[in-house]
């Protein structure tokens, strides 16, 4: 399949690809992800030129109200994931496989996959850790993973909390990042890895990093959209904030109310006879 010279600004006729990805690493072009849970912001992202959209499992706690990603469940994923889906024509759509949902066995796994792609058109998936014979199963069936090491939400508890991964052991990163590429994975998430471990792994992989938290040698970078747009009242450090859409929101509630209660809105312009 013919790749694009760029992935921005390339071909807008077709969907990105896990080639097209592969083809930047090697002309050294950097891209950005972002998450996406429903429909509007996909089709603002992806008219942006976002080359790849996250249907993250982050979706627990930047969309449906949890504390964390370990309740969210497959039947609310695969309902973000087909608003994403929907709402873009040309990123790559990757569903992020829930807590649970893929851990038991290379089948299990097999089986909630097939379900993000017959139900909901996914592209891709992306699961934590590093389940090598999972991979291998995914990969050997036609179905493209992305992986996720560093810090890995799903294993908050084991973890002891949201830590940098790998100050001591990050030779068993850097292992896992190999072990994932040799069976097969399109690209690799590290999260809140120190900058030096990331650049390493980067440079020892031919597949693409994807940093959040991870310095910036990786190949492309990720955000949390709601983060990223100042959706939430307090951003994690990793993130950088470009802009202020709550205060926007507000603003514009605000100002919607007081309109309604001074008799200013509906005015002649919104109003039929
Ligand atoms: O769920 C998510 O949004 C993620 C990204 C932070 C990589 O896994």
């Amino acid at each position: 399949m013919a790749t694009s010279t760029t992935l921005y600004g390339g071909a807008q006729h077709r969907r990105v690809t896990i080639l097209d990805l592969r083809a930047a690493k090697e002309r050294r072009e950097k891209w950005a992800m972002l998450t996406s849970y429903e429909q509007l912001t996909a089709s603002i992202f992806d008219e942006a030129g976002i080359p790849v959209l996250l249907v993250g499992d982050s979706a627990g706690n930047n969309f449906l109200g949890e504390e964390n990603t370990i309740p969210v469940t497959v039947e609310e994923m695969l309902m973000l994931t087909r608003a994403v889906v929907r709402g873009s024509q040309r990123a790559l759509v990757v569903a992020d496989l829930p807590f649970g949902s893929y851990e038991t066995s290379p089948e299990q796994a097999l089986a909630t996959s097939t379900r993000f792609f017959k139900e909901a058109g996914a592209m891709a998936v992306k699961l934590e850790g590093a389940h090598i014979a999972t991979v291998e199963k995914l990969t050997s069936s036609g179905i493209p993973v992305m992986g996720h090491l560093g810090l890995t939400p799903q294993s908050l508890h084991q973890l002891g909390g949201y830590r940098v991964q790998g100050r001591t052991d990050g030779d068993a990163i850097l292992e896992a990042a190999l072990a994932l590429e040799k069976a097969g994975a399109f690209a690799i998430v590290l999260e809140l890895v120190p900058a030096e471990l990331a650049e390493r792994i980067t440079a020892a992989l031919s597949i693409p990093t994807i940093g959040i938290g991870a310095g910036s040698a990786c190949d492309a970078q990720v955000l949390v959209w709601a983060d990223m747009a100042g959706m939430n009242a307090k951003a994690p450090k990793l993130a950088k904030v470009y802009r202020n859409l709550r205060k926007e929101l507000m603003d514009a509630a605000e100002e919607f109310a007081a309109e309604v209660r001074t008799g200013k809105f509906p005015s002649e312009v919104e109003t039929f006879h």
